[in-house]
């Protein structure tokens, strides 16, 4: 299977931009699987939540069209970050959109900085989607600091984790390799670069996007900078062996049980 990461600068507000470097980069090389970094349609960087109603969508919004035919015309699934609106809630979400023409989609759990003040927290919970034999799970950025996000992907049979970001923070990137070794799959992380400023905030995002496999060594890594579109083979039945060795297995091992304090409190 090839995995695909695009790594760029999406230009806050200009939806229409964004998509045309998107169709420019995916066009360019055959993949079966592409990740794109969070909010990689709208920017990140909204001061209100008026100014980012501004650029919100439904699942009939213009995005979701765009990427049903870039699935098509590829050939490949493209995981892809937006801001959702349903109702009067407005999303940080991930969507998985399939050259079958399905979109699955996953709302972000865990609200980084700002972001609380802008998105609704997400209530998907986190879901396994099964795509040609290939069990995918989706989440986004902060959640990366949480390691039962991971946990309860892999726990549910995710054999990759897909995992568009907007990182800020240092250690994500080296973290994810910890979530692969602990769990036993595949991480793709794909960030985005750049300086983003609206009035007097401003973000400075870290690239380094990645892949990373099941022992935890990274199979492709991007520069702080570059803006690129990037393809790596991997087997995902690799991630179908949880063991560490002959006697020990990452999911058989665990103890359940134990992972709360005994008495409920300190002794
Ligand atoms: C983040 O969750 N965008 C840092």
């Amino acid at each position: 299977m090839k995995i695909g990461i695009l790594q760029f600068r999406p230009q806050l507000k200009e939806v229409d931009k964004n998509l045309a470097t998107i169709n420019k980069y995916l066009t360019r090389k055959k993949f079966d699987l592409a990740v794109l970094p969070e909010l990689a349609t709208t920017g990140y960087n909204f001061v209100s939540r008026r100014e980012l109603a501004e650029v919100t969508e439904s699942r009939s919004g213009q995005s979701f069209v765009f990427f049903e035919n870039l699935a098509v015309k590829t050939g490949g699934a493209i995981v892809w970050g937006m801001a959702e609106k349903s109702r009067n809630k407005i999303y940080n979400s991930a969507v998985l959109t399939t050259p079958e023409g399905d979109h699955h989609l996953y709302r972000k759990t865990h609200l980084f900085y700002r972001e609380k003040n802008i998105f609704d927290p997400g209530n998907t919970g986190f879901n396994v989607f099964e795509w040609r034999r290939v069990k995918l799970g989706l989440m986004i950025c902060f959640d990366w600091i949480f390691p039962e996000a991971a946990r309860t992907l892999a726990l549910g049979g995710s054999q990759i984790i897909c995992h568009p970001a907007n990182l800020v923070m240092s250690f994500c990137q080296d973290s994810m390799i910890t979530r692969s070794l602990e769990n036993g799959l595949f991480t793709a992380t794909a960030n985005r670069v750049g300086l983003e400023k609206n009035g007097r905030q401003s973000y400075t995002f870290t690239g380094l996007s990645q892949v990373t496999e099941p022992k935890g060594n990274r199979l492709l890594r991007f520069s702080r900078t570059e803006q690129a579109f990037k393809v790596v083979k991997i087997n995902p039945k690799l991630a179908d062996t949880k063991k560490v060795n002959r006697l020990n297995s990452l999911f058989d091992d665990r103890r359940p049980g134990f992972y709360r304090l005994k008495s409920g409190r300190v002794a």
